[in-house]
């Protein structure tokens, strides 16, 4: 499995903001939203661009954007805080949605919500997600998204565990991660350790 680790100066820092016990919900929903850029940024390096013709106020020359653009779907709660700015960034693309709730005690996910287009093949998705901890989430989602025929799944996620990362690789479903961190492991109670706490809590308070 492809991991890739944004570790830009500028993206340390936003997650060093995000990390910080002390940043308030506006701010952490403010680095979250920077941080997502420069990680699509990344995620979308590779992507395939169409040209076309276009007239400068100088001379004729050849235009370019994104030749297929990619089905965004955040992972509610915490993903919404992504979805904007990957929205503001890709505006052609479309945009799916999956609710999932993790049991703070088995850390399985309860689904509860699913929005999604029937039909994937050939669709490029990227799934927004700040966390990915035991992976059981991602691995929910990406399941879904095969199962509707896609093969070509990027997950974007702010912080990832090892465990969650051997997980999705173990799974053998078809994903590559862009993350701006692998941290050290997961605690007792299924936290990253050292993460950034509970992502959907600080951005819109605990329910
Ligand atoms: C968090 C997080 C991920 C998931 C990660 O969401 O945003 O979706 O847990 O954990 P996992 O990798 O172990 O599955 P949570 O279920 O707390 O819901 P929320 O986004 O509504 O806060």
């Amino acid at each position: 499995m492809d991991i890739q680790v944004v570790d830009h100066p500028l993206a340390k820092a936003r997650l060093s903001t995000m990390r910080d016990a002390r940043t308030d919900s506006a701010a952490f929903r403010a680095a979250l939203q920077e941080l997502t850029l420069m990680l699509l940024y990344e995620a979308t390096r590779e992507s395939e661009v169409a040209e076309y013709p276009l007239h400068t106020p100088v001379a004729k020359t050849t235009g370019s954007r994104l030749a297929a653009p990619p089905l965004l779907v955040p992972v509610l709660r915490a993903g919404l805080g992504m979805a904007d700015q990957a929205h503001r960034l890709i505006p052609e693309s479309q945009m799916g949605f999956v609710g999932l709730a993790r049991d703070e005690q088995t850390l399985q996910p309860t689904p509860y919500m699913e929005s999604l287009p029937a039909e994937l093949s050939g669709q490029a998705v990227f799934v927004l997600d700040p966390m990915l901890a035991t992976g059981g989430s991602m691995a929910h989602t990406i399941k879904l998204l095969a199962e509707r025929g896609a093969t070509d799944v990027t997950a974007i996620c702010t912080v990832a565990a090892p465990e969650g990362l051997e997980l999705l690789a173990e799974s053998g479903l078809p994903v590559r991660v862009i993350t701006a961190s692998v941290d050290e492991r997961l605690n007792e109670s299924g936290f990253i350790v050292p993460g950034l706490g509970d992502a959907g809590d600080r951005e819109y308070g605990t329910v």
